[in-house]
């Protein structure tokens, strides 16, 4: 039987889930559909009960739902339960698992062009999508790791719920002059809105590598201002997308399947 797979959330039909899901399947020769669902704003968990009642094998879980998935699920991953959020959930003997894998996305794909081991990462945002990469980022044994937030008291609440994981310290957009930083993560949502972040210039050094989280048919705003900076390596989220898509059909599935050729089709598709 042809195993059936979603991605939920609200809108979704922006969702490129689907055509990736697809293109694994396809190069690895796995027999499953893959669809949209979009849940009304008060009822996700009906919608995901009666996916999963009606024979749905799993499902990812997109805006605004990941929290709302969190408490749904009967059993969490380690990097689901530390992140807060959910977008990864299947059924098991047991009932439905949820799991996470937007970190570990994000960490392949900075893999794909750098090393993370030794090197001092500033994240920027303390919101559910910082969150959520914190734990495979400190995993990577980086040599320190600075969360800043224009709002330095959840910056520094969220490093506090990590500390025992490795190097990790928050504190506001203003603590960011005190430091030299290697890598650069955007996990904030101001791309979304086009606006620019208010950082010291001394952040900025033509070897830093910047990555936004966020990716659209021309640069990020935040890509924008690094570029202004004279900063070369600037990297975009489609790859993170693709990556934690693909960490997705692995937890799934059991099959790995090879990314490269998917984001290049999708990039060309902008
Ligand atoms: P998400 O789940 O996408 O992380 P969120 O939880 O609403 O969304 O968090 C948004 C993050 O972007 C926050 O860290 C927010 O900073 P504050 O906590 O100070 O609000 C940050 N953010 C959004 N717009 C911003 C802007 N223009 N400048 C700086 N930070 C911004």
């Amino acid at each position: 039987m042809t195993d059936r797979y979603a991605v939920i959330g609200h809108p979704v039909a922006h969702s490129k889930s689907p055509l990736i899901h697809a293109a694994f399947a396809e190069q690895t020769r796995q027999q499953l559909v893959y669809e949209r669902l979009e849940a009304p704003l008060d009822d996700f968990i009906g919608t995901v009960a009666q996916f999963l009642a009606m024979g749905g094998a799993g499902c990812n879980v997109t805006v605004p739902f990941k929290e709302e998935a969190f408490r749904f699920a009967n059993e969490l991953t380690e990097r689901a339960e530390l992140a807060g959020a959910v977008n990864t959930l299947w059924l098991d003997d047991e009932g439905v698992v949820g799991d996470n894998t937007d970190g570990a996305g994000l960490v392949c794909d900075l893999l794909r062009h750098t090393t993370l081991a030794d090197k001092r990462i500033l994240l920027l945002g303390a919101g559910g999508a910082s969150r959520g990469v914190i734990l495979p980022l400190l995993d990577e044994e980086p040599a320190s790791l600075l969360v800043a937030n224009r709002s330095a008291d959840k910056a520094e609440a969220l490093a506090a719920h990590f500390r025992e994981f490795g190097e990790v310290r928050g504190s506001g957009l203003d603590g960011i002059g005190k430091g030299e930083f290697d890598i650069v993560i955007n996990a904030t949502s101001a791309s979304l809105a086009g606006a620019e972040l208010t950082l010291p210039d001394s952040l900025w050094r033509p070897e830093l590598l910047v990555y936004d989280m966020m990716y659209g048919k021309t640069e990020t705003a935040f890509l924008q201002q690094a570029a202004r900076h004279g900063v070369t390596q600037r990297l975009d989220g489609l790859g993170m997308l693709v990556e934690q898509a693909a960490e997705a059909f692995f937890v799934w599935r059991g099959v790995r399947p090879e990314t490269g050729p998917v984001l290049e089709a999708l990039r060309a598709a902008l």
